[in-house]
């Protein structure tokens, strides 16, 4: 084991890192001759210009000597396996798809699915991305507040959902959703649901013909919703198209070295965009096999899964392997992983010890991957072949050009930052296929995020000599907690709506394993004293209108909240403050009294 300080800066990979021929070995040569053209037509053959995701995705492999093999394999909370082939999954996602037309789904309507990590969610995201509908996939840990607003925002016309989740987060605010015109209930114990105003989805998916002409989508038409947050406003509804398909397939094997043959997992739920690219998109498009657990984390049980389901390639994050550490090596040594050869991370900045941890406790180093929900797929890499800087982001994935550039007050032309290691925001030359084509009905919003030709991220990066990227911070509010970011606004809204609070205030506070904890400074109302009961409600109030992912954990009440002379909570003074930082410029602030 080396200790922080005699580790190395660079982790030279051996031989027995490779005991598959990587995709990119020799990341120049694959970066020169890389064309998305020619990526595009061997994914596509001449398809005339039709591109639909769950064509390319199941139906594709579903009739050749691949259609016998294991698309996705569930596993339940306990008892045995469920296995999926991909002829199984064609004809799952045909009934779906059936279902939809039966209920009047149009292309382009929006089917929203509201499940965790069940056969259901699957059959249900591709079956509605082959009527053509745009899916968006919600996480099953949201609150009903959340999940009003996103449907509300997407017009919703479909939801798909549990009875359980049904019961629990929907039926109070179905009146909010005057878009909703069918739910789709999935049964909690395989009796068929019978909830007023519901449909069952074993009644529907039973009575629909398992045979279905995929909708012939076109490569500019929406596929996808994914919902993320700002520091400011309402969620914003990143729009991504069945074109993006190109960007998994090439991700899939340039960045995550996906191999016919392999199990991999991918431990995000597809309520979170990691978890639909890349816990159901890029696998299949591979043909390989997915398994996917039901279960939240528990280090025991991945530790067996990627034992006994003999996984090729991990793809997690930063959050679960800090849970991995904190478990002790030895939980680990207790099993063996022959079979693992990849293991990758992304969504919030990995240690460089934990990068180490993966060598010494499973053999195999993490490889940092950076992307976002409006890149649609991987776009700063480590890859397979190559050593890693721990602690960096990797490289640019053949294809995409990044840069780090000074924006400089708005209309002047953006400066680019050649010396090697000085801040700034990391940008994207805009036009990789799994680009977001808009945030839905926001076009203002939408351009703000683009200048000279260069999408601009809002992350703060350095790039060293050799062209590694190094993520510095995000250059606004959002929060970052477990790998799931959080919108401050949405967080400070709903405390807002409780008759005590007069102002809302909320930060991530550095957290040693989830990155940052959503932490709110709350200021009361004439007639309210803090009090312990009084916290303890706001923090109850929060989690049964957010859920448990986007709720505060802590609440402090402050007197009155640092604000801007425009009447602002300035949130960066409440984090500097918290952290006894340095308080910065503090011109714009209103005097405190
Ligand atoms: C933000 C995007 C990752 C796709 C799904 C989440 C942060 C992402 C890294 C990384 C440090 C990272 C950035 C980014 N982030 N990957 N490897 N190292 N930070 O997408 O929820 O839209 O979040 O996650 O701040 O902007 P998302």
């Amino acid at each position: 084991m080396f200790r922080a300080a005699e580790r190395p800066p660079v982790l030279h990979k051996a031989g027995a890192d490779r005991r598959v021929a990587p995709h990119l070995s020799d990341y120049a040569a694959t970066r020169a001759s890389f064309s998305w053209d020619a990526i595009r037509r061997e994914l596509l053959g001449p398809s005339a210009g039709t591109v639909n995701i769950a064509h390319l995705a199941v139906d594709r492999h579903a009739a050749g000597a691949q259609g016998e093999r294991t698309a996705f394999r569930f596993l339940p909370a306990s008892g045995a396996a469920r296995d999926v082939s991909y002829a199984e999954l064609a004809r799952l996602t045909n009934r779906f798809a059936n279902v939809l037309a039966a209920l009047g789904v149009m292309k382009g309507e929006r089917v929203f699915v509201l499940c965790g990590r069940i056969p259901e969610l699957y059959t249900a995201v591709l079956g509605g991305l082959k009527r053509g509908a745009v899916v968006s996939p919600l996480f099953s840990a949201f609150g009903p507040g959340p999940i009003a607003m996103r449907i509300g925002i997407g017009a919703g016309k479909v939801l798909v959902t549990t009875e359980a989740l049904y019961r629990r987060k929907v039926e109070k605010v179905r009146a909010e959703m005057p878009t909703l015109e069918h739910v789709i209930l999935v049964s909690d114990d395989g009796t068929p649901t019978a909830v007023s105003g519901t449909h069952d989805f074993g009644a529907l998916m039973a009575a629909a013909s398992d045979r279905f002409n995929c909708e012939p989508t076109r490569g500019e038409d929406m596929a996808l919703l994914h919902f993320t947050s700002g520091t400011t406003g309402r969620p914003k509804g990143a729009v991504h198209v069945h074109g993006a398909v190109v960007t998994h397939y090439a991700t899939g094997r340039y960045a995550l070295d996906l191999h016919a043959g392999d199990v991999f997992w991918c431990t995000a739920d597809p309520g979170w965009i990691t978890g639909t690219s890349y816990g159901i998109v890029a696998p299949l498009l591979h043909g390989v096999t997915s398994v996917v657990d039901v279960g939240d984390f528990d280090a025991e049980r991945w530790y067996s899964i990627l034992e006994q389901q003999q996984v090729t390639v991990w793809y997690t994050a930063p959050t679960a392997i800090r849970m991995l550490m904190k478990a002790g090596p030895e939980l680990a040594r207790k099993r063996a992983y022959p079979a693992l050869r990849f293991v990758s991370s992304v969504g919030e900045p990995l240690n460089p010890e934990a990068v180490w941890w993966g060598k010494d406790v499973l053999g195999l180093p993490i490889h940092d991957n950076w992307w976002q929900t409006e890149t649609g797929g991987i776009m700063v890499s480590n890859y397979a072949a190559l050593d890693i800087k721990p602690g960096s982001m990797g490289l640019p994935l053949p294809g995409v050009d990044a840069a780090i550039v000074e924006r400089g007050p708005a209309g002047a032309p953006l400066r680019f930052v050649t010396e090697p290691g000085v801040e700034g925001e990391l940008v994207l030359k805009a036009g990789w296929p799994s680009m977001f084509r808009g945030y839905l009905n926001e076009e203002e919003r939408y351009r703000k995020c683009f200048r000279e030709g260069w999408y601009l991220t809002g992350d703060l990066a350095k790039r060293d000599a050799d062209g590694y990227y190094w993520f510095v911070g995000r250059a606004d509010d959002v929060i970052k907690s477990a790998g799931h970011l959080i919108g401050p606004f949405e967080v400070e809204s709903v405390l807002m709506e409780h008759p005590a609070v007069a102002e809302a205030g909320v930060i991530g506070k550095p957290d040693p394993v989830v990155g940052e904890m959503v932490k709110a400074f709350v200021s009361l109302k004439k007639g309210f004293e803090p009090s312990e009961p009084l916290r303890m409600e706001l923090l109850g109030h929060a989690r049964k209108r957010l859920g448990a992912a986007v709720a505060p954990k802590e609440i402090e009440f402050k007197p009155a909240l640092p604000k801007t002379r425009s009447g602002k909570v300035m949130r960066r003074l409440l984090k500097a403050r918290e952290l006894g930082l340095p308080e910065g410029d503090l011109s714009t602030l209103e005097p405190e009294s």
